[in-house]
């Protein structure tokens, strides 16, 4: 009989390449959703539900509602827990970032607790916010950020609260793991971007390829990681026996404005992707990414590839609406008058 394994978050956009792997690799996927009324979170998953070999479930779960994973996490080898808010703007910090993030870690890790006799190992969707805080701290290293630091700078204050939710989140799980004995690994991934399997574009990640795929600058430095690699490294830190500890999903340095603007340009030259001014860009190396290679066989996606492939799915699903080469961003209005 196929082995059981839990995706709590399955809606997500990390979760749903994780469901598709897993369910690839013949798995029943018991997926967890805050509502099976909200179609348009899961329609996507239903179809890779009948496309792929393994079987899918939905059940409804939420992060604050203590007992509310118990029953889905019965019987299951392994819990992948992903769910948490990936947002920097709330109206209530504690409300709306942290206590979903931490009490909804403490409510799936004592669900799995309880199902110990089934659950070999429970693995964490972490952060790379969980490792540094805006580079506010130097890593210990001296020179790169690695799985050895702990973000101990983010606060709600200044501006952190989401890097703060999920440092504290990691840390509320390890210490749950450690009191009752689960085996636990954590990934931590930089900022995701890859294809997109739902038309849903309402988070971060998505949000910001569709900005640039709209013609709207982008604005940051990120460091970016591969979808289809978060995936791999939850499966690959669930199935190898020696996975153990933190493993950093990521590029090392941030994408460079010319990896943004001439990929995407190249691909797709009949839309108006924006330039992206060089200065504002800041491209040294940060990351020590080498653990998960060592140790859990990663091999990182191409940058290029990822950025391709996310702004190709998007608009394939119809979630970005590119402008057509020659228009400006904001040459709406002025077409209007
Ligand atoms: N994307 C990134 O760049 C990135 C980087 C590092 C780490 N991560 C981590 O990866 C995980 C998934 O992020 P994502 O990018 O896939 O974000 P996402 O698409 O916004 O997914 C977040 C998931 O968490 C669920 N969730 C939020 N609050 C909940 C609650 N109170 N009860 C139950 N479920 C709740 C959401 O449910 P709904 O669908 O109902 O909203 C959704 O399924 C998170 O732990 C995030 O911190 C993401």
């Amino acid at each position: 009989m196929a082995e059981v394994v839990v995706v709590t978050g399955a809606s997500g956009f990390v979760a749903g390449e994780l469901v598709k792997q897993l369910l690839a690799k013949g798995y029943t996927v018991r997926g967890t959703v805050r509502s099976l009324g909200s179609v348009y979170k899961v329609a996507h998953l239903i179809a890779l539900g009948q496309a792929l070999p393994g079987t899918l479930e939905l059940h409804e779960a939420d992060l604050l509602q203590e007992g509310s994973f118990d029953s889905v996490v019965q019987g299951a080898r392994y819990v992948f827990h992903t769910a948490s808010p990936f947002v920097i703007q709330v109206e209530d910090t504690q409300r709306d970032l942290i206590d979903p993030a931490v009490k909804g870690t403490s409510n799936v890790l004592a669900a799995a607790a309880k199902a110990k006799a089934s659950v070999k190992r429970v693995v964490l969707t972490s952060s790379v916010a969980a490792v540094h805080g805006e580079y506010a701290a130097p890593p210990v290293s001296g020179s790169l950020y690695s799985e050895a630091d702990w973000n101990e700078t983010s606060t709600a204050e200044n501006g952190q609260a989401y890097h703060l939710s999920k440092a504290l989140a990691e840390r509320e799980a390890w210490e749950l793991a450690e009191a009752s004995g689960l085996d636990m690994v954590a990934i931590l991934p930089n900022f995701v971007l890859g294809p997109v399997l739902s038309s849903r574009a309402d988070g971060l990640s998505a949000g910001f390829v569709k900005g640039l795929v709209e013609g709207k600058a982008a604005e940051g430095t990120p460091i970016i990681c591969d979808v289809r690699d978060v995936a791999a490294a939850h499966v690959a830190a669930a199935e190898l026996p020696a996975a153990s500890g933190r493993y950093i999903v990521s590029q090392r340095a941030p994408i460079t404005p010319s990896l943004v603007a001439e990929v995407l340009r190249a691909r797709f030259p009949e839309f108006a992707i924006p330039d992206v001014p060089p200065g504002e860009w800041d491209v040294r190396e940060r990351i020590d990414n080498s653990r998960a290679e060592r140790e859990l066989g990663l091999r990182l996606t191409p940058p290029c590839a990822t950025l391709v492939d996310a702004a190709a799915t998007l608009i394939a699903v119809g979630a970005a609406q590119p402008l057509p080469s020659g228009c400006a961003a904001d040459a709406g209005a002025e077409a209007v008058v």
